[in-house]
Parts: structure tokens; sequence; C-alpha cells
């Protein structure tokens, strides 16, 4: 779908070395663009860089763990010094939850989901809303999911953390309300990506990370609250919480399913 794009010049995005953020990483890449690219995986991060390159924009790197404060607010802090950022994608995440002989996740791993897809993204948004609110310019973007929406039962700190992150988004969106600062929240349902890889279970209406971007993009654009797809999915997502449990669990055994932890 092609969509008239704002004209963004100076954008980052985390979790940048793989899957959705990779795709939006060439999404985005135009001669004119700055790039800031985030991961952990350095020698992933640079191919995505190259690639982006090669389409003609100026991309800088950060390679480190989001939970390092100082790394990812350095970072960001010296991009925006830079290149006023104008576009702030909030994208890395990871998914973890029920493993392959049943057990559920523990605290350990609830809390590691919970710091980095709500708590690494929060740090993330306000290292720049600050000097986007100064400028009254700029559009801050936060990865949630479906999931957020109508919570699974294999990832309860998974689908605590994509709602946690998407009541954060709509409420900041609403609070900067008469100011020039945009918040939009995406929420998509499965996307081909190393993460889904690691999903093993059954992904009906699953779409390209190119296809997702595509969509991001074009609600970016159109400055959505939430930006949700598939459409018929967000739909059902957001009517779910009307149906009685026993009606869940029956129309849901099917996408049941299990992590299997990259090795
Ligand atoms: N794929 C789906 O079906 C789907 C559906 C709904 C929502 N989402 C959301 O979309 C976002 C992107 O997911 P994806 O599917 O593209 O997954 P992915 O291919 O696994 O990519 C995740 C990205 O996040 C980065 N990341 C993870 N933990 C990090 C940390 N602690 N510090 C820094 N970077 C970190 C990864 O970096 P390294 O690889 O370099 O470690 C990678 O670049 C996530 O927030 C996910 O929850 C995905």
């Amino acid at each position: 779908m092609a969509y008239p794009q704002p004209g963004f010049r100076s954008i980052v995005i985390t979790g940048a070395s793989s899957g959705i953020g990779a795709a939006l990483a060439k999404f985005y890449a135009r001669p004119g663009v700055t790039l800031g690219l985030t991961g952990r995986d350095a020698a992933r991060l640079a191919a995505v860089a190259a690639e982006a390159r090669a389409a003609g924009a100026l991309v800088q790197e950060g390679v480190f763990d989001l939970r390092d404060q100082a790394a990812l607010v350095g970072f960001l802090h010296g991009f925006d010094a830079g290149d006023p950022i104008d576009l702030l994608i909030a994208n890395a995440g990871v998914l973890d939850g029920r493993r392959a002989d049943g057990t559920l996740e523990d605290g350990a791993i609830a809390r590691r989901v919970i710091e980095i897809n709500l708590l690494g993204a929060t740090d993330t948004l306000h290292a720049i809303l600050p000097a986007m609110r100064r400028r009254q310019r700029g559009h801050i973007v936060l990865v949630s999911s479906l999931a957020g929406i109508a919570a699974v039962t294999d990832a309860p700190a998974y689908s605590a953390s994509k709602a946690g992150l998407l009541s954060y988004g709509r409420a900041l969106r609403e609070a900067l309300i008469g100011e020039r600062v945009r918040i939009s929240v995406v929420c998509p349902g499965y996307v081909g990506s190393a993460m889904t890889e690691t999903h093993i279970g059954n992904q009906p209406h699953k779409i390209s990370a190119d296809a997702a971007a595509r969509l991001i993009g074009a609600g970016i654009a159109r400055n959505k609250a939430v930006i949700g797809f598939p459409l018929h999915l967000y739909w059902l997502s957001l009517l779910s919480p009307l149906f009685p449990a026993a009606i869940t669990r029956l129309a849901t055994k099917d996408i049941r399913f299990h992590v299997q932890p990259r090795g």
C-alpha cells in the first residue's frame, strides 16, 4: 500500500537488527534521511545499516541492550544533537512464555519481558520527548501487539507488557493534545520475524515484515492513534472482553503455543 509520507528526515528505530524494525529501516531509507538504528547483534545490525545506506540514507548504528539506560540515553541524545529526531519508533521487544514441557513463565522471565518491552520503550520515549516538546515537532511510535488488547494465555508477561505500552501511548497521546508532538501505538497480529520463529504454534493471517512496515508507515503518515492489523483480528481483539471466558477459550484453542527461545 502506498501512502504519501510526511517528510521525516531524522528517524530512530530501536530493534532494527531484525524483523519489523529491519523492515521499517528499509521502508524509510532514502536520500536525505538520517537513520539511527539500534539492536544488540552488531553483525545483523550492520547488514541492515548497509542496505539502508545503499538506498541513500545516512545511518548511525547503536549496539547496546536497551536495559542499559546510560547507553540508550547516550545514543539517543547524541543522535538527536546531530539530527533532531522527528520520528522515533520504539520497536525493540522480546517474546517469552510457556515452554515446550508446558511450564509457565517464572518471575525472572516475567520481569525480563516487562523490563525490555515496557520499561525499555518508556525509557526510549522519555529520552527524546522533552526535546520534541521544546521543538514542538515530532512523532513517537510505540510497538505494542494485539496481545496487548486481548491477552494471550501462553504469554502473560508479554501480554501485560504490551497492554501497558498501549495504555501508556493512548494516555500520553491525549495528554499531549494541543501540542505538536504525536504519539501512535502499533498493534500487529502475526508477522514473520525471528520472534515468530520462536513461537511454536499456529499463526493465522501472518504477514511479512515488509507488509507490516508498509501498514505501519501508512498509519504513521495518517497520525493514527492505534495502528492495528490485520483489521479483522484487530476488531475481534477489541471485542474479545465482551465474550464469556469459556467462549474465548474455545475460540483460541487452535492458537495456543509455546516458546522455543533462540539457541
Ligand atoms: N512478529 C510478530 O508477530 C509481532 C506481533 C506483535 C508485536 N510484535 C512486536 O514487534 C516488535 C518487533 O518484533 P519482531 O517480530 O520484529 O521481533 P525480532 O525479529 O525478534 O526483533 C526484535 C528486535 O528487538 C531487539 N531487542 C530485543 N531485546 C532487546 C534488548 N534487550 N535491547 C536491545 N534490543 C533488543 C532485537 O535485537 P537483537 O536481535 O539484535 O538482539 C531485534 O532487533 C516487538 O516489540 C514485538 O513484540 C511482533
